[in-house]
């Protein structure tokens, strides 16, 4: 059996933050839980967390506004491709009048995948999402005013990678971090662990022909995939298997400060981390006040006016 429990939480580089903050919040319901900064390199962006309001691992969508840097990342095979959010079997009416009522741009066909229905929309900087639906998905419904609890996304379903060649990288979840193969529809591949529900479930799209994307930092991508463990003894346990299989390229046990992060990149080339639930994002605000205030580090706590003077004010 698998020690990753499911996802921790996505990250992908958008345009501008409010922009970003008006998709997820106003759009999807989600909850900012957590407002900082990329802890890498020297330019601040901001670090916008949203999730379910209790912040639960497997419900996380980050994001980078990279638009006020200028870097674009560009789309491409070795990528997270698609983000799938959870939504209650019956509710992908709802969700094609509300995309037409706020201009959001979404496919006009249902699709069907592994006894699924998923209904296409797209991010304002390009990004790929389906709503899947789904009646075995427990976990607490993001409701808001306009989003009653019947239609409310209950958190990340999955995610669809795109891959140019799968057979080694099929081994590789299976042998390295110990996902079930559960079967294949078309060019698609699937993968779940622990006991299969939304929020355990991983997808290849097989796409010989798509050339490479880029993995900098920058809009437009998802940049990596950050699965769920316990704690760093965990990371080191996936560490060592990696290296017992020849996969060294991964990196040390980082703090975030909200987690630790162990980085490795899958055999086609998709960023992958664990991420410890051991830590959380009640170390600087309670529980029912998340997001509310901008946080930093302790290491970066003294230079917080300095550096919120250089990112675009956003309102929630
Ligand atoms: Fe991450």
């Amino acid at each position: 059996m698998s020690i990753i429990k499911g996802f921790h939480h996505l990250t992908a580089g958008v345009r501008g933050a409010q922009e970003d903050v008006d998709f997820y919040v106003k759009l999807l319901g989600q909850s900012l839980v957590k407002k900082t900064v990329l802890l890498d390199g020297e330019d601040p962006i901001y670090h916008l967390y949203y999730g379910n309001p209790k912040g639960d691992a497997g419900t996380l969508v980050t994001s980078f506004p990279f638009r006020q840097k200028g870097v674009k990342a560009r789309p491409g095979s070795g990528q997270i491709r698609v983000i799938n959010y959870s939504v209650p079997q019956g509710s992908l009416d709802f969700w094609r009048a509300r995309f037409e009522a706020h201009g959001v741009a979404f496919d006009h066909e249902v699709v069907e995948r592994f006894g699924e229905q998923r209904q296409r929309f797209h991010h304002p900087c390009g990004i790929e999402f389906d709503l899947v639906a789904s009646d075995r998905d427990a976990r607490m419904p993001c409701v808001a005013e306009d989003i009653p609890e019947a239609f409310a996304i209950r958190g990340v379903h999955s995610i669809t990678l795109s891959l140019r060649e799968v057979a080694e990288s099929i081994l590789f979840m299976q042998e390295a971090i110990g996902f079930r193969y559960v079967g294949e529809s078309g060019p698609y591949h699937r993968f779940e662990t622990a006991d299969g529900t939304p929020g355990t479930i991983v997808e290849f799209q097989h796409e010989p022909d798509r050339l490479q994307g880029s993995s900098i930092y920058g809009e437009g991508t998802v940049h990596h995939v950050a699965f769920a463990v316990d704690n760093e003894a965990q990371q080191m346990q996936i560490k060592d298997k990696l290296f017992a299989l020849g996969y060294i390229d991964t990196s040390e046990s980082v703090n975030r400060n909200y987690f630790r992060s162990m980085y490795f990149k899958m055999p086609g080339g998709v960023m992958f981390e664990a991420a410890t639930t051991d830590i959380g994002f009640a170390i600087d605000e309670e529980p029912g006040h998340f997001g509310e205030e901008f946080q930093l580090p302790p290491w970066l706590r003294e230079r917080k006016d300095e550096l919120l003077g250089r990112l675009e004010p956003i309102s929630v």
